[in-house]
């Protein structure tokens, strides 16, 4: 059954019918061995993607839990870490180091903008941090980060990079093997979660660790924290039939089925898919005299801020919008009522955001503002054909 509301929110992104057919199978004991042979089938599908024989963890939670995972298995209190972030979810990380005794310290751009190389250098050079955190994309603005200039850097001063893919994983490449100008130039952890690009409804927290992070764990005594220690789950996701709590079952065969889609579309095609729909969709908004807050060089291929012309109501906008079935997200922090945010990443397909463009045609001139949707759907189908090319 097609979903009946085009939910285009930075996520949770639109669940197609395989997604929910494999949730509604009947639970099976979570130490099935036919239900093992799923998960470790998804876990090893999860390790292609991030390209590594580190460990991987599913477990219930959110991407907050994950970030969680992340810092406490790598940094003990009282360590010191750096938080570059471009955004809301950049400035998480504080309360997550806080509320683990861990010090903290960060790095925030301007909205829209990246925090500068330079600056993160300058900061880098006082020393003692134990990890940087980058989130991969920022759900709040709309900012990519550059991995390619951030990796090396951070690794010169011998911290682990953290990246937070909650926003990114599944449609921007994240390699944990790839070698960032020398051997040990790796991303150390990646953290992310099910709702965004891979597709799953909201449930699971999913955690990535190379061998310079399991290193880390090593060293630290005590984690403060049963559920979220890697120890107590290592085993598990090597024999998933094994119980340390139970699994969530319907969201592990959502989980898998996603994946098997994920590697079907193939890796590189889907981060190329992404990248050409980001610039498609911001091509066919600026048509709306509508301006999309990170530069075109920065921007996410997963999700827009975009900013109203003048004169456009934002709560009039968006519950006009909501009333034809097209659902979009608020504008954070600053940015509230001056614009919104529109996901455009996972399983979602060029022809919704197609109709999803023509219906914020539709809200626009409802506001006076004069518009042409076929000439926002043509711009749109032009650059996406055009960069839709492995
Ligand atoms: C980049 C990023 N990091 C972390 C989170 C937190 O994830 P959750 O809301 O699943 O706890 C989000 C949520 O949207 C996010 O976008």
């Amino acid at each position: 059954m097609p979903n009946k509301e085009m939910l285009l929110i930075p996520g949770p992104t639109p669940v197609i019918d395989e997604i929910y057919e494999a949730l509604a199978r009947e639970t099976m004991a979570h130490t099935d061995m036919r239900f093992a042979g799923m998960f470790s089938e998804a876990l090893s599908i999860t390790k292609k993607m991030f390209n590594t024989d580190g460990e991987v963890f599913v477990i219930a939670g959110s991407g907050t839990l994950s970030m969680e995972m992340a810092l406490i298995n790598t940094v003990a209190p009282g360590e010191k870490i750096l938080i570059v972030s471009h955004g809301y979810f950049g400035d998480r990380f504080i309360g997550v180091a806080n509320a683990l005794g861990i010090e903290a310290e960060a790095l925030s751009s301007e909205w829209g903008k990246q925090v500068s190389a330079a600056m993160i250098e300058e900061k880098l050079q006082e020393g003692g941090f134990k990890a940087v955190t980058v989130t991969h994309v920022d759900t709040s603005t709309g900012v990519r980060s550059n991995l390619d200039e951030l990796v090396p850097l951070v690794k010169k001063y011998g911290a682990l990079f953290i990246l937070d893919g909650v926003c990114a994983s599944a449609a921007l490449e994240e390699d944990m093997s790839k070698e960032y100008g020398s051997k040990q130039n790796t991303i150390d952890v990646i953290l992310t979660a099910s709702q965004k690009a891979i597709g799953v409804p909201p449930g699971l927290a999913i955690v990535a660790f190379g061998p310079q992070a399991l290193e880390a764990r090593k060293k630290i005594d005590k984690v403060n924290s049963y559920y979220a220690d890697i120890n107590n789950w290592i085993h598990i996701m090597r024999e998933p039939f094994k119980y340390f709590a139970t699994h969530p079952v319907n969201m592990i065969y959502a989980y898998h089925t996603a994946m098997k889609i994920i590697e079907r579309e193939g890796f590189a095609k889907r981060y190329v898919r992404h990248t050409a729909i980001g610039k498609a969709i911001r091509a066919a908004l600026r048509t709306y005299d509508m301006a999309i807050l990170a530069k075109e060089e920065v921007a996410a291929p997963t999700l827009s801020c975009v900013l109203y012309p003048a004169g456009v109501d934002d709560a009039k906008f968006r519950s006009s919008l909501a009333k034809k079935g097209l659902i979009v997200a608020g504008a954070l922090g600053p940015l509230n009522g001056r614009g919104f945010r529109i996901g455009h990443m996972g399983n979602v397909t060029d022809q919704v955001l197609c109709t999803a463009l023509q219906v914020m045609g539709e809200a626009l001139e409802e506001q006076g503002v004069v518009v042409d949707s076929h000439e926002a759907v043509r711009t749109f189908e032009k650059v996406f054909a055009e960069h839709n090319q492995l």
